[in-house]
Parts: C-alpha cells; structure tokens; sequence
C-alpha cells in the first residue's frame, strides 16, 4: 500500500479511470449537476475502459467458475490487467482502488486523502467476486462503501467520484462549502428549514426566526448533538463529548424529541 498523504492537501484537478463491464450506467451521472459542470470546466476528467475489450477468444469471456467450487462466476484476472495497463498508459500510475463489499469503510476522511492524489483508477466488481490476485497485484486499496451487497462496484465508484470531486476547488458555487467539518468533528449536521414558515400544521422552530445569530448557532450545535446521539453513538464514541457539548447537553434536556 501506498504512504498515506496529508488529508488537507487538495490536488487542482481529477483524473478518473474507471474499469466497468458497464460503462455506460455512468452516462447521466457524468453529466448530470455538480459533476457535469465540473468536467465541462475541465476540473474533473473521467474515462472509461471495460475489460470486456481486453478479453481473449471469440467469446470474450471475462468470467469463470471459482476454484474450489460454490455458486457464481468470478472475474478473471488478466482481462482485469490489461484493462489496467491500458487505462493508465502514457500519463502513468494512478492510486488504484478496488470497491468490493470486503473493503475497508470510504468515509469522508478517505474522501479527502483521495482529493489529493489527482489520478484515481476505481475497479468495479461484478458478478460473486473478483480474482483475488486483482487486488494483490494491482490495488492499492480495497473500498466498500457501506454495510450491504450491492450486484457490482458501479454505484460504489460513483459515490466515491461524488465524494472527491466536490472537494476539489471551483466544484462548488462560491457560496457553498465543502462543509464535511461535521464529519471531521464527528457530529451529524443540524435540520434546517426555509419558506413557508408554517407547512401542514409544522411550524418551523422559533429560534430560527429571532434573528439572534449566538442563539441560533447554540441551538444548531445540541442539535447537532441530539441527532448523533440517537442514530449514530458509534460516532460518539469515536469523538467524545466536549465540555461545551456536556454543558449544552445539560442545559437542553426539557427540548421535545424530533425524528
Ligand atoms: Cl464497493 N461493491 C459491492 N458490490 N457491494 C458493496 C460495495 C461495493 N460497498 C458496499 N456494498
């Protein structure tokens, strides 16, 4: 595996090579919002290489039974190579990850290392594995993106395409941030409203519309904290209680529960 690199270092541009027997369920994803613009402004560069093309005999087979038996096909491993080889050529070796379900967890913090490495290559997975000589040989990582099956990597890569290209400067409005402080910090963002003030008898919480900036500000941040405490104490565990947070903590417990 490769050394890791500061998470703060973002590269001015992205190159992604992605290996898929489906190139094109990417289609409307590439083109579409937030990714669309930024590939149009030449901050993100995508491309596609199917191992099918690289193949061998009049079948083209990519797959093959497992060694050892059980149910399913797995992906041979040199379509998979040469696929590889192709998709880096001339410009050279990208930080390569392969998304399988028995990958290592992509967080927000992954999605910030890979912002830095400039040229990625994502392998997606299909059928019920992969050759295990794929990762050993040529990944640098193996992602999953969350605690489920999914039929192949595509969506996988997708996400991971979102996830670090909008961390890349101009991907964003000027207005917008990158905002994943909340990650970083450990805490689920707060709930926000905007127009109508009432909406089928919900009112929006009266905080919100006093205009006192420090109060709204506090608020948000128990918020915040009542949020992560009932859906994700894994979170708190790994980034405990500040003092503020106790005294916020304290200071709010008569508040009326929310979903
Ligand atoms: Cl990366 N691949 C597949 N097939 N399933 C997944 C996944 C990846 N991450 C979560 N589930």
């Amino acid at each position: 595996m490769s050394s890791r690199i500061p998470s703060r270092e973002v590269a001015r541009q992205l190159d992604v090579e992605i290996l898929t027997l489906f190139p094109e369920v990417f289609d409307s994803f590439l083109r579409t919002s937030l990714l669309g613009k930024a590939i149009e402004n030449g901050i993100v560069r995508v491309h596609r290489t199917s191992p099918r093309d690289y193949a061998q005999g009049r079948h083209r087979q990519v797959d093959d039974a497992p060694y050892g038996g059980g149910p399913g096909m797995i992906l041979r491993p040199e379509p998979v190579a040469a696929a590889i080889e192709a998709a880096e050529g001339e410009p050279g070796r990208c930080y390569r990850l392969l998304l399988s379900p028995s990958g290592r967890l992509f967080d927000q913090a992954l999605a910030r290392e890979l912002a830095g490495r400039g040229r990625l290559l994502l392998i997606c997975g299909r059928y019920e594995g992969i050759d295990q000589r794929v990762a050993d040989l040529f990944a640098d990582e193996t992602v999953s993106i969350g605690d489920y099956v999914l039929a192949g990597g595509e969506m996988a890569a997708a996400v991971v395409i979102e996830a670090v290209a909008r961390l890349l400067p101009g991907v964003l409005g000027c207005g917008e941030s990158a905002d994943d402080e909340s990650f970083s910090a450990g805490r689920l963002e707060y709930p926000q409203w905007t127009r109508p003030a009432t909406f089928r008898g919900l009112a929006v919480p009266e905080v919100l519309l006093s205009g006192n900036h420090a109060q709204v500000a506090q608020w948000r941040r128990s918020e915040s904290l009542r949020r992560t405490e009932a859906r994700r104490p894994d979170l708190l565990l790994r980034h405990p209680l500040s003092d503020d947070e106790k005294a916020l903590r304290d200071g709010g417990s008569a508040k009326r529960r929310r979903k």
